[in-house]
């Protein structure tokens, strides 16, 4: 048994026990129970640390997940802050450090102590005998001290951000502290040798809008979440929190859970819900704004909106039709999530903007419709768990609409309470520990040199459906390519982005690829030794005659069409939702009639794309064929949908995984393609070797002739 680890570690070539240490400066990080709120610091970030640290613990191959912070002695918070160790686990513990400074120190106050702490940590660390292989660092002032401790003792980090100041920036007036914040994050981008963020929204758009960004160090990993247990008591206790305010507490709950802050918009929501008389007249509105003792009391900013939130239910008069408890727990928190989905409503997020949106996850894990602002981090987040509508936070009556919508179509309401409890299963610590693990291993083996890549074959294979599906194959077909590594190059060409592709690749074991086509191959991208680069003459290429604008303007209120998540728009990739496969023609002759250069592309009967005509992923991998000085009759496509029909079309050896999309059914009969017996990877795999026998055969016949 010990024989058969040690095996498994020298043949990786990398460590494969890993020692973590995360870094956390702020807030009151304890072994659970936490009192989150207890000070302004303590909040989300902490359970990210805990959750994802008693995951990793659980993994086998972690010898130690610990955690650090700053010791202080302050009784009201708690003695145990003052406790050097504290055990989380029999592999995890929190480590206080004492800088010498014992006060509990709030967020404006930490900068100064940190030389101090950072003295005192490379000292605890330079004196400990096992030191860790990686850290994680929380927020930007830990990504700080990670630099310097990396600097003195070679230990790689992973920066994760948690709530990016950029939006902040865009929305607010610059003050000099925003300014300071922004360099600071901009500070740890740069020096952070990968990032961890939850949304493509941070991974995609607000991080590399930082000047330091590298796109190819920036990773999405989604956490996981956890599903509060709730009980009939806490059930009991959240119903008497609203009873006091409402008429009729069984009507549809419209619930909003959100710090009483200006960008979280909570008064429009009472705006829009006042003035609509529809609404008023059969739901209720509970808007959980933060704890207060009074509205006279606390930050400025709270008592201004807690000010305003009164005015407008005052104004509208929605007394006994809206309620907004002052004090409450996470467990009362929970159950009104409960209360709502059992009352047939509706969760709202209406936000300026926001950069992640946890509470449109905690709806989903209680399988809650939400309708939420479609700026930031929730447009994607609605898009993958599919549970419910987005607005403009400036617009109330869409709001109103969205809301009306949720309450009266009821098929739409189970649709999207169902998907909420199916599609969360996918955001798990264990998942997240797992790739966690493979992002920690990639930084730890980064020493491979940038050496040219000379396959003497290659697989390009589509993502979606094509390698994933079945977790068996893909286990074959990845331990088959990690194998012929040196013969058989790897890459593939996909619909989704640079960022979700490899999160896909490394939620599934694939190896990481050469090459990375994506975008429905309007991007390429190579592997460079560390990370990858952008394949500027292919973009070169593609911009010759690409009008976006002109495209945009040609499709604006097209019958049928509606525009993707901005997020999916990309520089030379414009994307839609068809309501059926008819639409297509009618997009080409529209295209056509305008003159506009562009081909259109269809998939699974409702995804389209417009794309330069140089573009497609026939076109990337030709492309690829040229650079590598590859024949083409070495290179082996597999695909399953529509987006795959060029590059299966045009490529002399392509493979036609058994579960494809009836939209590329003719395909199946041409004499170059190989229509597998196998689903997913498992068909994939199948096909290679199948072009392989036969090009051999082939060869051999040559070769007697
Ligand atoms: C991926 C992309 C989407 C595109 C689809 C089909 O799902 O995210 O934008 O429309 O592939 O190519
Ligand atoms: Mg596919």
């Amino acid at each position: 048994m010990a024989g058969a680890i040690i095996k498994l570690r020298f043949t990786l070539g990398v460590p494969e026990f890993m020692h973590i240490l995360a870094i956390a400066l702020g807030g009151c990080l304890r072994a659970p129970p936490v009192r989150y709120g207890i000070t302004e610091d303590t909040g989300g970030h902490i359970a990210y640390i805990l959750g994802a640290m008693a995951a990793l613990a659980r993994d086998p191959r972690v010898t130690r997940a610990d955690i650090v912070t700053r010791l202080f002695d302050d009784p009201a918070l708690g003695n145990v802050h003052a406790q050097p160790r504290e055990a989380i686990s029999a592999k995890s513990e929190i480590i206080r450090i004492d800088s010498g400074n014992r006060h509990y120190l709030a967020k404006e106050d930490l900068a100064r102590d940190r030389a101090a702490f950072t003295r005192a940590l490379i000292e605890f660390l330079r004196a400990s005998d096992r030191r860790p292989d990686i850290i994680h660092a929380h927020l930007a002032d830990a990504a700080d001290v990670a630099r310097q401790v990396r600097n003195e003792l070679g230990i790689p980090f992973i920066y994760t951000a948690h709530s990016l100041a950029h939006d902040k920036a865009a929305m607010m007036q610059n003050s000099p502290a925003l300014a300071a914040r922004l360099k600071e994050e901009d500070r740890a981008i740069a020096a952070a040798d990968a990032i961890i963020a939850s949304s493509r929204d941070e991974c995609e758009r607000q991080l590399p809008a930082y000047p330091s960004a590298r796109f190819d160090r920036i990773h999405r990993l989604r956490p996981g979440v956890d599903v509060a247990d709730v009980r009939r008591s806490d059930l009991i206790r959240a119903r008497r929190l609203v009873e006091p305010f409402l008429r009729q507490p069984s009507r549809p709950m419209i619930l909003a859970i959100a710090r009483p802050v200006h960008k979280k918009n909570l008064v429009r929501l009472v705006e829009a819900f006042g003035s609509s008389r529809e609404l008023s007249a059969r739901a209720n509105l509970v808007i959980l704004p933060g704890l207060r003792a009074g509205v006279k009391r606390g930050e400025a900013e709270h008592r201004e909106v807690l000010i305003d939130l009164v005015d407008a239910i005052d104004r509208h008069d929605l007394h006994g039709v809206a309620a907004w408890p002052s004090r409450h727990d996470s467990r009362q928190v929970a159950a009104m999530y409960e209360l709502a989905r059992r009352s047939r409503g509706v969760f709202v997020n209406p936000a300026l903007t926001e950069p992640y949106g946890l509470t449109l996850i905690e709806a989903a894990s209680h399988g809650l419709p939400v309708v939420a602002t479609r700026n930031g981090g929730p447009s994607d987040i609605v898009a993958e768990l599919e549970h419910g509508l987005l607005i403009n936070p400036l617009d109330p009556e869409g709001m109103q609409r969205a809301m009306l919508r949720m309450l009266d179509d009821e098929v739409l309401w189970q649709r999207c309470s169902r998907n909420a409890l199916v599609n969360i299963g996918g955001m798990n610590w264990r998942d997240y520990a797992n790739g966690f693990l493979s992002i920690a291993q990639e930084i730890a083996s980064a020493d491979r040199t940038g050496t040219t890549m000379r396959p003497q074959r290659m697989l390009i294979s589509d993502i979606d459906n094509t390698l994933t599906g079945c977790r068996k194959g893909a286990r074959r077909l990845s331990a088959f390519l990690t194998r012929k590594r040196a013969s058989v190059g790897f890459g593939v060409a996909t619909g989704r982005s640079f960022v979700e592709a490899r999160r896909l690749l490394r939620e599934w074991d694939m190896p990481v690829p050469d090459v990375l086509i994506a975008s429905v191959g309007s991007e390429i991208y190579w592997r460079t030794g560390r990370g990858f680069r952008l394949d500027e003459d292919y973009a070169a290429a593609l911009a010759k005659g690409w009008n976006p604008d002109a495209v945009l303007a040609a499709m604006d209120d097209f019958p049928g069409l509606v525009g993707q998540a901005p997020i999916e728009q990309r520089r030379f990739k414009c994307s839609f939702l068809a309501d059926g496969p008819d639409v297509l023609n009618r997009v080409r002759d529209r295209l056509a009639s305008r003159g506009i250069a562009a081909k259109a592309i269809l998939s699974h009967d409702r995804l389209l794309d417009i794309l330069p005509v140089r573009a497609g992923k026939h076109a990337a991998v030709a492309h690829v064929a040229a650079v590598l000085e590859l024949p083409c009759d070495r290179i082996v496509a597999a695909g399953d949908s529509g987006n795959d029909v060029d590059m299966l079309a045009a490529s002399s050896q392509a493979v036609l995984v058994a579960n494809f999309h009836e939209e590329v059914r003719g395909m199946a009969g041409l004499t170059h393609v190989y229509t597998a017996r196998r689903s997913h990877a498992a068909g994939v795999l199948e096909g290679l070797l199948w072009h392989q026998r036969r090009s051999r055969t082939k060869e051999a016949a040559y070769v007697a002739a």
